[in-house]
């Protein structure tokens, strides 16, 4: 029986982790990553809190704990359609996981040329895994992490369901379900917009069996796989840039710099936690949808948190300062979140929820890296318009 598995991006924070407990699983798993996260790092001058080793070590390590080998492919995927082609033929993947976009909102909006740089990397990446997959006749489930943001966060007062929307049309007489209609909040989730449409033509067309997983905020750092060996360690972004907010909050707590809420804080976003990102993924991978069916769209997020009552609860574990400062995003100031998340717990997830030990533990390495954290990075100062402004000082008020 054929098992590779294709993890595109998989040196990222959610791809190491997932590639190591697919490899531990017993799939074939290889990794195709053109490294650009790392370069980024070198463009933000701001490194990973965690001092990530290089692929080819990282590779080695887990060979050495384990005895199992993960392949890696250095490839511009968004640009090696060639490559690309020759890989498929070659490892006639079972799966493939695609991880391997510009995942920043805030890097997404920095400048037109960060614009323009997320749209042709993440459409092309896309739109050259699923052609790549066609032209090689190979029959692959495409499993693609998507964002919760795709559905912008207005819930019109009910839970936004799984990717379709039924709706009554023609008086009443005939319901369809259509893709729940998208509503991008920055370049980053345009691109995931689209993304969703490429899905759509090419199951449509082609029968690829894909499924789309509307990924919420994730936090946390390790998992079991990570933690065998230091040198496995998975990447902390915190800057402002990168920094997911919960891990943001819980290093600002630990390097005495105030949490950095913006606006009033009232936005409400969906969560998950590393090691459930790596779970779901995996069974994803081992149920997947069967020939003919539409694209199968999770939620792939634990629960929603409001960020005031986040930065509320970082200070009641360690204690810390809170501090509102002028919002750099065009978003509501505050909104409702609901939403369904049966599928996966349909194949048996039982999500981990915001709990003291896992957000101790994101403290720990927080404190024990803590020395690597160049503060200056920390504040967000990409604007989403000309309207924002840029706020170092911050306030002990809401700012409305
Ligand atoms: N981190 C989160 O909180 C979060 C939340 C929701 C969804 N997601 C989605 O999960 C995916 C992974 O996110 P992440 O946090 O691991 O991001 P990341 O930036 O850490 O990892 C992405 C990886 O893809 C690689 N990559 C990017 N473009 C590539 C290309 N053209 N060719 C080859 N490799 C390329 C990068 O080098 C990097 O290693 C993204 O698509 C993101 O939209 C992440």
């Amino acid at each position: 029986m054929r098992k590779n598995i294709i993890v595109f991006g998989g040196d990222g924070f959610c791809g190491w982790p997932t590639s190591l407990h697919i490899s531990a699983c017993g799939y074939n798993v290889t990794i195709v990553d053109n490294l650009v996260r790392r370069k980024t790092d070198i463009e933000l001058e701001c490194e990973s809190l965690t001092p990530i080793t290089p692929i080819g070590t990282r590779i080695e390590v887990w060979k050495k704990m384990t005895s199992k080998n993960i392949g890696y492919h250095y490839m511009n995927v968004a640009e090696d359609y060639e490559g690309l082609l020759a890989l498929f033929k070659k490892l006639k993947p079972i799966a493939i996981v695609h991880f391997a976009e510009q995942r920043a909102a805030p890097y997404s909006m920095k400048s037109p040329s960060h614009k323009r740089y997320t749209v042709n990397n993440n459409i092309n990446a896309t739109s050259n895994i699923l052609c790549s997959i066609v032209e090689s006749g190979v029959d692959c489930h495409v499993v693609h992490l998507g964002t919760m943001g795709v559905y912008g966060y207005g819930t019109a007062g009910m839970k936004i369901p799984e990717g379709y929307l039924k709706v009554k049309v023609g008086g009443d007489s005939q319901k369809i379900k259509m893709l729940y209609p998208p509503n991008p909040g920055s370049i980053y989730h345009m691109t995931k917009c689209q993304d969703a449409i490429m899905f759509y033509y090419y199951n449509k067309n082609d029968d690829i069996r894909i499924t789309d997983l509307h990924q919420g905020i994730v936090w946390g750092t390790n998992t079991p796989d990570t933690m065998l060996d230091e040198r496995l360690v998975n990447r902390f972004d915190y800057d402002g840039d990168y920094g997911t907010v919960l891990n943001r909050f819980l290093m600002q707590a630990a390097v005495g710099h105030p949490l950095t809420v913006h606006g009033t804080g009232g936005q409400t976003r969906a969560f998950i936690h590393i090691q459930d990102t790596v779970k779901c993924v995996r069974l994803a991978i081992e149920n997947p949808p069967r020939h003919g069916k539409r694209v199968r769209i999770f939620n792939q997020a634990a629960e929603s948190y409001n960020i005031k009552d986040l930065a509320q609860k970082v200070n009641e574990l360690v204690g810390a300062e809170i501090r509102y400062y002028k919002n750099p995003r065009k978003e509501d100031a505050e909104n409702t979140l609901q939403f369904q998340n049966e599928g996966f717990k349909s194949l048996g997830w039982e999500p981990i929820t915001l709990n003291t030990n896992l957000m101790k533990e994101v403290s720990d390495i927080a404190l024990k890296y803590g020395e690597r954290c160049d503060k200056r990075k920390i504040i967000c100062t990409s604007l989403w318009n000309k309207d924002n402004e840029l706020d170092y000082i911050g306030s002990k008020e809401e700012v409305i």
